[in-house]
């Protein structure tokens, strides 16, 4: 035991023991650099750029179920983090999410996303019924598929106060063009986009037109819904990156986080621990364009 202590304190770079918790020195200095936020091009208004995503994680009303929900939110809150990433169709999450923000109070530090199938204005009530909320920061059109797809509906509830932002979300590449279209046509403030190290087809199809429209960017799937962690399993952290990152999480994460055109990344997890993670992406220096460069190559060859 005292061995294996002994190599992990050596290998963290001067760890410390600080109330019986091992912490990295890197991790501690990391807490207390600049917490990263990107404005939202449509309004000046700024959010923090580590988000939490909500697929599959709370997907049954449960009492197990809500606890979880209540310590990863607890721990996005106190890591600086306030976007929330759900939708209509992933289970019960937006009841559970509803019912923890309801007796957490913890509604006014959040900025609620969540997506409809379609521009029903049943569908909307229902969301806004499981939310326990009077209106959404961010109402998105999910998996946008046609080119026709309109979002004058989505605007008349943003004239109402029933939502402050309008988006659209696509995960399939096969409908980036429809997704294209619609976003030359309707200029929504935010486009939720898949994007990871390993999948970076809307580097070059998505972004840049976003960024001419002036739309922000969530990037959804930003660990490949996990595979990423899957293919550097055994891995260690190469030491050129362990200047900016402290875990696998923050490798990842930076990577999208170090291209301005992103406004903010929305990793899915039912883990306080890795909500914490995840949210120390937001601290501490980014990837400059040749560590970005190298980030690529060593995933190209995984
Ligand atoms: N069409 C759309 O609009 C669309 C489609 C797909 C996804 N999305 C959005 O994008 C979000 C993210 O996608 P996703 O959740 O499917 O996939 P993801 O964020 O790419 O990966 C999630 C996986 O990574 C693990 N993980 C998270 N943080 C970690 C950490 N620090 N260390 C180790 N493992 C970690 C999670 O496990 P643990 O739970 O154990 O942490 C989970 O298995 C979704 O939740 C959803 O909000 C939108």
């Amino acid at each position: 035991m005292a061995i294996r202590m002994t190599r992990q304190i050596t290998r963290r770079d001067f760890s410390v023991l600080a109330g019986g918790l091992l912490v990295s020195t890197r991790a501690v200095a990391q807490m207390q650099t600049p917490l990263l936020t990107r404005e939202i091009l449509s309004s000046g208004e700024r959010i923090p750029a580590v988000g939490l995503g909500t697929a599959y994680v709370f997907d049954q009303d449960d009492g197990a179920t809500r606890s979880k929900a209540d310590a990863v939110l607890q721990a996005l809150v106190k890591n600086g983090g306030r976007l929330i990433d759900t939708a209509s169709t992933y289970g019960d999450a937006e009841s559970v999410l509803g019912e923890v923000t309801a007796a957490s109070g913890l509604r006014d530090k959040l900025f609620i996303a969540t997506k409809l199938e379609s521009p029903d204005a049943r569908e909307l009530k229902r969301s806004l019924t499981r939310l326990k909320i009077a209106s959404v920061d961010l109402l998105q059109l999910h998996n946008v598929r046609s080119r026709q797809q309109s979002l004058e509906r989505f605007r008349e509830w943003k004239k109402q106060g029933l939502c402050r932002y309008v988006g659209i979300t696509s995960t399939f590449h096969r409908d980036y063009r429809a997704v294209e279209a619609v976003l030359e046509r309707e200029k929504p403030d935010f486009v939720q986009i898949d994007c990871s190290l390993d999948n970076r087809g809307a580097e070059k199809a998505i972004l840049p037109l976003a960024a001419d429209i002036g739309a922000g960017v969530l990037t959804a799937l930003p660990y490949g819904n996990g595979r990423l962690f899957k293919a550097v399993h055994g891995k260690e952290l190469p030491d050129w990156a362990r200047v900016f990152a402290n875990s696998w999480g923050q490798f990842f994460l930076k990577y999208l986080l170090a291209d301005s055109r992103i406004t903010a990344v929305i990793p899915g997890t039912g883990d306080p621990g890795h909500m914490t993670d995840n949210a120390g992406a937001m601290r501490g220096q980014l990837p400059d364009p040749d560590q970005r460069r190298r980030m690529v190559e060593f995933a190209d060859s995984l």
